[in-house]
């Protein structure tokens, strides 16, 4: 019975082995691009070009106008766990062909529904209802946020399951180390873990549609306004559960790109001014806040962040589960974004790379949540580059300056006085003849940092060399498009000393496993590996080794004073008088 169905708008309460380069995009492209996507009203199949090769991948731009476009044409509503998919689904076609719809759950069942065309939201919205209650008020904003009122013969009966719930968290640590035990190589587990930690496909569409969804209530006072999410969300390095970076784009009427009229008459808006670009960003986002904060439906705990070095509004969109940072005039990091984006499209051993070192971060607290005096996850992304960029003789990545020289016309950026241009095209870009294996990367990335001269050089992307230090912060990464500032300024030593002897350890466990038999490995189900270093018992850094002082002196303490002392008489010698 479809008219068993209805669909109300949902409105703020006034409560408030090794392989293959080739086989390895293949794989994490058939995870991404997934087959398991349920009651899908029409399958999509991972397109040729999206997985031939990397002169298939779209640029930054086209993947990102591609998925706002799509976010435009969908809906998010609110239904329960015995929903009957299929009617729910039927009832939706009546506006249209239903493109895709998959279920997920946080704080009850959602659906994510896209339409094939833009006409069937207007359709939609003429047949949604507004809710009746009997003590509370309403604040009247529509969105396409909504809620599923079903009648009882609507509902699937008890015996059947209800739809089918797509994951939309990473697995508990304990289990990711347990399913990493059991790969067959250092490298199948370094991508096993991508895999497992990687934003899915329906993940990705939940993060534009939360923008696009935003955007509908910035354009209470911008219509013309566009909310693009950035870093992780968008740059390929993001792990299920990780914020959602937003930027509330008003390029179109910032008079950034306005032209000098010609001769004659003309006509120009009077618009209040201001004596710094923060002051207009503070402003906007003043009021933006306020509105999501008044009347955004699922948008709770709304902080607005004013004062900060970049200000913006913080808030926790509870049907999708994300934790949201809205941003104005951030383009920059837009561009930052666009750059990790084309760096791990490059070569698949970036993003591998990237995300085991980010998750061995994590599980030792060399990176947290919390701001504080820690090493960013974005900071830590640098480091990699940087590192792939120091390989020799061959590079795995290439420079950011020799990104800028490969640009086109239309590649040209400049953002508040900074060249941001670099190419966007891969196919312009030639491939590097680097072969290592992610195994042979990694443990050399523990090595590497192991020893780098910290208290004297400067990590540069840009250049793809280290730099003397233009100041005296422990860790100095010079900003990519801002070379003036440093991203990791706000690491203390200390922090940066427990990072120093974490790789350390972490280089010496690693190398335990490359001389343990394999055969030792696959009847053990002991952590090995990657797994034995996302253990905090196994990799403990300086505090740990003063823990196990009662340990009986063992090779492994020798070659860790070995290589503390090697590191001490380098600092010594490299650190300026
Ligand atoms: P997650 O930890 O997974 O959220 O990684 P992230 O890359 O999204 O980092 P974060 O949310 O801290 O920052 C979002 C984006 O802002 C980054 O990807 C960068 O583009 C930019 N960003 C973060 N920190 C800095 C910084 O210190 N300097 C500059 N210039 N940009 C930064
Ligand atoms: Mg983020």
């Amino acid at each position: 019975m479809a008219s068993s169905f209805r669909v109300c708008g949902s409105h703020m309460s006034g409560r408030g082995r090794v392989l293959t380069q080739f086989q390895i995009i293949d794989r994490c492209l058939q995870r991404t691009f997934g087959t398991n996507v349920v009651a899908a009203a029409q399958s999509e199949a991972p397109k040729k070009e999206e997985i031939d090769d990397r002169e298939g991948f779209k640029t930054f731009d086209a993947a990102q106008s591609e998925r706002q476009e799509q976010a435009e044409r969908s809906v998010l509503v609110s239904c329960n766990s015995t929903t009957n998919e299929q009617r729910f689904l039927k009832y939706l076609s009546r506006h249209g062909d239903v493109k895709k719809c998959f279920f997920y759950e946080s704080y009850g069942t959602y659906a994510v529904v896209e339409f094939a065309k833009q006409e069937s939201i207007a359709s939609l919205q003429e047949v949604i209802t507004i809710p009746v209650v009997n003590h509370e008020c309403m604040l009247p904003f529509k969105s396409r946020l909504l809620s599923l009122r079903s009648g009882p013969s609507a509902d699937l009966p008890n015996s059947q399951m209800g739809p089918q719930c797509q994951p939309q968290t990473t697995m508990p640590i304990q289990e990711l180390i347990h399913r990493l035990s059991k790969e067959e190589s250092i490298d199948q587990q370094i991508i096993s873990l991508t895999e497992s930690y990687q934003l899915t496909e329906e993940n990705t569409r939940l993060r534009f549609l939360v923008c696009s969804l935003l955007k509908d209530i910035a354009a209470a006072y911008f219509p013309e306004c566009t909310v693009r999410p950035f870093g992780s969300s968008v740059n390929g390095f993001g792990k299920l559960g990780c914020d959602l970076d937003m930027f509330l784009d008003l390029d179109s009427i910032s008079g950034r790109k306005a032209k000098m009229p010609k001769a004659g008459l003309a006509l120009e808006y009077q618009m209040k001014r201001t004596n710094s670009e923060r002051a207009v960003t503070q402003s906007i986002l003043s009021v933006i806040g306020e509105c999501v904060d008044q009347f955004g439906p699922g948008c709770v705990g709304v902080q607005k962040i004013l004062n900060a070095r970049c200000p913006l509004v913080r808030f926790n969109h509870q049907p999708s589960g994300f934790q949201c940072d809205l941003t104005a005039n951030n383009r920059v990091a837009t561009k930052s974004s666009e750059l990790l984006y084309l760096y791990g499209r490059l070569d698949p051993r970036v993003r591998h790379l990237v995300f085991a070192v980010r998750c061995w971060a994590r599980a030792h607290g060399v990176t947290s949540s919390i701001p504080g005096a820690w090493i960013t996850n974005f900071s830590l992304t640098v480091m990699v580059l940087f590192f792939l960029q120091r390989r020799s003789p061959d590079p795995v990545i290439p420079t950011l300056d020799h990104l800028r020289g490969l640009a086109g016309p239309a590649d040209k950026s400049v953002i508040e006085g900074n060249d941001c241009t670099f190419v966007g095209d891969f196919s312009k870009i030639p491939p590097q003849s680097n072969t290592q294996t992610l195994e042979q990367l990694l443990h050399e990335f523990f090595d590497f940092f192991s020893t780098f001269a910290f208290g004297r050089m400067s990590i540069n992307i840009r250049k793809g060399k280290e730099q003397n230090k233009p100041e005296v912060a422990p860790l100095h990464i010079q900003n990519p498009f801002e070379p003036s500032l440093n991203v990791s300024k706000n690491v203390n030593a200390p922090q940066l000393e427990r990072f120093v002897a974490l790789c350390q350890e972490s280089s010496w466990l690693l190398q335990q496993s490359e001389t343990s038999l394999p055969d030792a490995r696959r009847s053990a189900p002991t952590p090995w590996g990657l797994a034995a270093l996302l253990l905090p018992s196994q990799v403990a850094g300086l505090k740990g080794r003063k823990k196990r002082k009662r340990e009986p002196a063992s090779e492994r303490i020798k070659s860790l004073l070995e290589s503390l002392k090697k590191n001490s008489h380098q600092k010594k010698s490299s650190d300026p008088k």
